[in-house]
This record gives structure tokens, sequence and C-alpha cells, in this order.
């Protein structure tokens, strides 16, 4: 373990943009104190060893990718010690900067710590020709939201992440009193009507880190040798109108050694009518594969999908609000 002993240089008080090769240690240690209990296990993995890596010559960490993650942005320094964290990260769209890890000592709190760092975030996102800053915040963590609002962020939506044992998975009744959809496999023709239905049923700032990509549905051979090589799968099904229109989709991804990752998608027009046989054609399909954890995002605001999820056992573990500031 490093102890800092605190300088008697006032003059470094206050914000400033982390130095890679200096404060690493002091973010792991007030991410650990702030966020240590509430860490998701990415989060856990993280911080995993970092006792060991700090003691470890600079060179040594800089090269970790926890290091790597957490080296654009800014700190805030009292006594030499970092009371303050914001991270940015880019991302594959340009203009478009994330913001995580915003963080205070709680002994430092309500002193505009946190709102004059995001407000450095600012200036570098402009500086660097940004147009987009996109954050996510737990619903319920009240003080962050009304920091971010403070600061004109506006929110986009909020996502429950949910989560089930495939063997425990309930099979969804079918209404037998309306006519089910047909639901087929998506043609691989297919692939830019369901990105269209995708971008129409969830507002594209709803997926983070990085927005959906135009040739998410695209399976070439290519692609599908590739995705064979490495274990992984992916199918997707869908419901048409008479127009043949794509109505309804319902996607299913796994990977070797990963949770399975399955997302249901109504066409606004059709909400109300293809939850059910979508979501019961997956839970069909998940008890036909490998018995992993399966995961899933959705609008926390759907309450139909809600009552459809917990009728199926799955487990609402968190509600992330999405916020997004536009710089003109
Ligand atoms: C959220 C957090 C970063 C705020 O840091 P802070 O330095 O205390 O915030 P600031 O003093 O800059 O507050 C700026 C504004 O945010 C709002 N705010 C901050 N904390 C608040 C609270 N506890 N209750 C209500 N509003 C709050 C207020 O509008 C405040 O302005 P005001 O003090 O003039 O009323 C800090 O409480 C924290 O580290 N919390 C735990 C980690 C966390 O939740 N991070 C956010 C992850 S998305």
């Amino acid at each position: 373990m490093i102890v800092t002993a605190p300088s008697t240089d006032q003059s470094k008080n206050g914000p400033r943009p982390i130095n890679i090769n200096t404060d690493i240690p002091g973010i792991l240690k007030l991410l650990e104190l702030v966020f240590g209990a509430s860490l998701d296990a990415e989060g856990q993995q993280m911080f995993a060893g970092t006792s060991n890596a700090l003691q470890s010559p600079a060179i040594l960490w800089r090269l970790s990718p926890a290091a790597a993650k957490l080296s654009l942005g800014f700190v805030w320094e009292e006594d030499g010690r970092i009371v303050g964290n914001v991270t940015v990260l880019t991302s594959d769209t340009p203009g478009r900067f994330l913001v995580v890890n915003v963080a205070v000592h709680p002994d430092y709190r309500r002193r505009s710590i946190a709102r004059l760092l995001m407000k450095q975030v600012e200036n570098l996102v402009r500086q660097r020709q940004g147009n987009q800053i996109l954050l996510q915040v737990v619903k319920q963590n009240s003080a962050a939201v009304a920091l971010y609002n403070s600061l004109d962020y506006t929110t986009i939506g909020s996502m429950t992440h949910w989560t089930a044992s495939v063997t425990r998975l309930r099979r969804l009744e079918l209404n037998l009193e309306s006519p089910s959809p047909h639901i087929r496999e998506l043609k691989r023709s297919e692939w830019r009507s369901a990105f269209a239905l995708e971008r129409d049923a969830l507002h594209p700032d709803l997926n983070w880190p990085e927005l959906p990509k135009p040739d998410m549905f695209k399976s070439g051979l290519w692609s599908k040798m590739v995705n064979f090589i490495n274990g992984r799968q992916s199918e997707t099904w869908v419901v048409t109108s008479n127009k043949s229109q794509l109505i309804g989709l319902a996607s299913l991804n796994s990977e070797w050694g990963s949770s399975h990752q399955a997302a249901v998608r109504v066409h606004p027009t059709w909400t109300g009518r293809l939850e059910r046989p979508l979501l019961a054609k997956l839970i069909r399909r998940l008890q036909q594969q490998s018995r992993r954890n399966v995961q899933l995002d959705h609008p926390d605001d759907d309450e139909l999908m809600n009552a459809l999820l917990q009728e199926a056992n799955f487990q609402p573990r968190r509600t992330l609000t999405h916020m997004r500031l536009d710089l003109d």
C-alpha cells in the first residue's frame, strides 16, 4: 500500500488535468473509497490487484488497462491528496465523448468540486472539437442527477439491466385468444431494415458506450466464420407487417464464457402486441442453449416488458439514466 504524505504546497490545490505518471494511485484510492461497495463485477475486476500494481514502478502500472482507462480527465487536489476525479473517454463517433468516474471524497462534498471538474470536461471536449458529452447515472442517485441537471444535461431515458439464470427461466404462455404473429429468422438481406427498426424502437443514446453500428445485423460468411472460431453465436428473430415491414425483433448473442445477451425491440406503432411472443421465443431458444446466465437491457418505462420479464423470472439489477449535454 502506498502512503502519500500531504504536501504543504497549497498552490497546487484545485482542478488540473490528470497526470498519468503520478495520479493513478490516488485516483484508484478515491474511486475505491467512493464506489467500492457499489462496484459491479467489471469494476471489482479493475481494482483487483491494484494494490500490487501500485507498488510497481510507474512505468508498469501505466501499461495496465485500468490506468489507460483513467488517463484522460481531471482531478481535484487538496494538500497533496486527490479528492475529486472525472474521467473522460473518447468514443468511435467523432465529437462524442463519455464521462465516467465522477467522484468527490465525502469530506469535500458540496463545495462545487464536481461542478468545476465537469466544467473542465466541457472545455476539454470543446478544445477537441467535440459536440456531445454522454454519461450514465444510477436513476436513484439524486445528488448526481441534480448535479448534471444543474449543468444543463438532459435526460435521454433510463435502461434497466435484467439478469436471469437460464435454468430458472419460466416459459411465457401465449395469449390464445389473439393469433400469434409469425416469427421467423432474419434474412441476410434484411440487415438494413433490422437496423432501421433498432433505431426506431430505441433512442440510439440509450446504447452504451457506443452507438449501435449500421452493420450490427449484417452476417456475411466471413463474420460467421470469425464468430464460429471465437465461440460466438448470434441469432435474430423478426416479425413483419402485412406490408413486409419489420416491426418486431428479438436477438440473442452468445459468446463462449460469457452471459447470453438478449434484446427485444418493437416498432413504436406496434408496442403492446409483439413483446410477449418475441420474449417467449427468446426463452424457448435460450432453453435449448448452454445453461448460462442471460442479460437484457430495456427501457425502464416499458411497463409491459417489465411485467413480462418478471413473469419469466428475470431480476432487475439496476436502472441507469442516460444524460447528454450538447455543446454548440
Ligand atoms: C455526486 C457528487 C460527485 C457531487 O459532488 P460535489 O462536489 O459534492 O458536488 P458540487 O458541490 O459540485 O454540487 C454541484 C451541484 O450539484 C447538486 N448536488 C450535489 N450534491 C447534492 C446532494 N447531495 N443533494 C442535492 N443536490 C446535490 C447541487 O445542485 C449542487 O449545487 P449547490 O451546491 O449550489 O446546491 C458526489 O456527491 C459524489 O462523489 N457522490 C458519490 C459518487 C457518485 O454518485 N458519482 C456520480 C456517478 S454518475
